[in-house]
């Protein structure tokens, strides 16, 4: 199922009585959901992410703007006419009931034509449990398992009445992290084998890049990028995503556009064209140093290296490094060793390094001269 949002707002009021204007948590989205696919909602907390996820399966009423979901208008459509499976923030799952009545209940509401038997019922609860690899636990109480198998009983939920969209609001936020990793690939492996549009809310970056076939990155309810993880992360359109996806986070100096030089601090790093001179901020992939003791431009004093088995993470100070320190990810073969003046010096993969405007924090785009 294709969802198609169409400057999609929603205002609350403001609850401090001082402040009259009202809340903005979600300011006119206007994109599309891709049928069959996944796709992530990523942003700090407060930026908007459920209160989407909630206007999308009905809970929420738009301020403004529609909804579609293919042809069809679903702005007004009562939640339960949606076809939407919802997994909440907090999954809440029903104390007293077993898995099995866990599963089966939005079936047994079912009301009229869309009634079924016993028999049906309980087949496609199987089916469900099945799917999500909690068959041999159907007659247990949610008390009785671990927060994994309770995670995966409320998709099992979710999957039974065969929506044509999931919805998962941090699905994985109770879970340690092994057992989020875990399941996390459950959900991707479930969502390939049924092909069930899935929208996933996390504002764990690495979680949202792992799982997802694209992503949509939103700051205090702007809509700021959207895209494949991979091109976003290689091509971040603004200062804001460039800081918010990669671990380590990218290194942001104070530098400037001088005579066809990038310059930081007194060091040229890199001869570019097509920017004419002014202040940018630089940001630097950890992945973008190379050591170079002899040419590397980066001049930085060495502080620790950290060995870390297929890597090793550099930590360094510059007089332009904005926070307190620089860190370089470089492979272990790769020995950062200073010529003894407590100096490291880096070369720069260009295409890790990135420019953004002072004032809107815009990418601005240059080229190698
Ligand atoms: N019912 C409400 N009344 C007033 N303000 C609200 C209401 N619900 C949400 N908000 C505000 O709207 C903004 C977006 O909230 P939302 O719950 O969508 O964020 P989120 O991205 O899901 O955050 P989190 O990661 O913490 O779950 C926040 O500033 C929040 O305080
Ligand atoms: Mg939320």
């Amino acid at each position: 199922m294709r969802i198609v949002l169409e400057h999609l707002t929603k205002k609350f009021p403001n609850r401090d009585k001082k402040i009259h204007e009202d809340v903005v948590a979600v300011d006119d989205f206007t994109f599309e959901i891709p049928d069959g696919k996944l796709v992530s909602l990523l942003g700090p907390s407060g930026c908007g992410k459920s209160t989407t996820l909630n206007m999308i399966c009905g809970l929420e009423k738009p301020t403004g703007g529609k909804i579609y979901f293919g042809e069809d208008d679903v702005t007004d459509l009562p939640p339960e006419n949606r076809g939407v499976g919802m997994v909440f923030q907090s999954y809440a799952l029903y104390p007293h009931l077993t898995v099995r009545g866990n599963i089966l209940f939005p079936l047994q509401n079912l009301k009229g034509k869309d009634k079924l038997s016993k028999e049906e019922m309980n087949r496609r609860a199987d089916e469900a449990a099945k799917l999500v690899q909690i068959t041999e636990l159907m007659d247990r109480k949610p008390s009785e398992m671990s927060g994994g198998q309770q995670q995966r009983v409320a998709i099992a939920r979710a999957l039974v009445r065969m929506p044509k969209v999931l919805l998962l609001d941090e699905p994985l936020s109770n879970l340690d992290a092994r057992l989020r990793l875990q399941t996390r690939e459950e959900i991707r492996r479930i969502q390939k084998e049924t092909k069930i549009t899935t929208i996933f809310v996390t504002h764990d970056q690495e979680e949202a890049m792992s799982i997802s076939d694209m992503m949509v990155v939103m700051q205090a309810g702007v809509l700021q990028q959207i895209g494949k993880p991979q091109e976003i992360y290689d091509d971040p359109c603004n200062l804001f995503v460039a800081k918010f996806l990669g671990t380590p986070p990218i290194n942001v100096f104070e530098g400037r556009v001088e005579n066809g030089w990038l310059v930081i601090g007194s060091d040229r790093i890199l001869h570019i064209r097509g920017v004419e001179d002014r202040e940018v901020y630089v940001g630097i992939r950890p992945e973008a140093f190379v050591p170079d003791e002899e040419h590397g431009p980066l001049v930085c004093d060495l502080k620790s290296v950290e060995v870390m088995g297929r890597d090793t993470s550099v930590v360094s100070t510059h007089a332009g490094i904005q926070g307190l320190c620089v860190r370089a990810i470089i492979p272990s073969d790769a020995i950062a060793d200073p010529n003894g003046d407590g100096k490291v010096r880096f070369s720069l993969k260009p295409k890790k390094v990135h420019i953004f405007d002072k004032e809107s924090e815009a990418r601005i785009p240059f080229e190698l001269a």
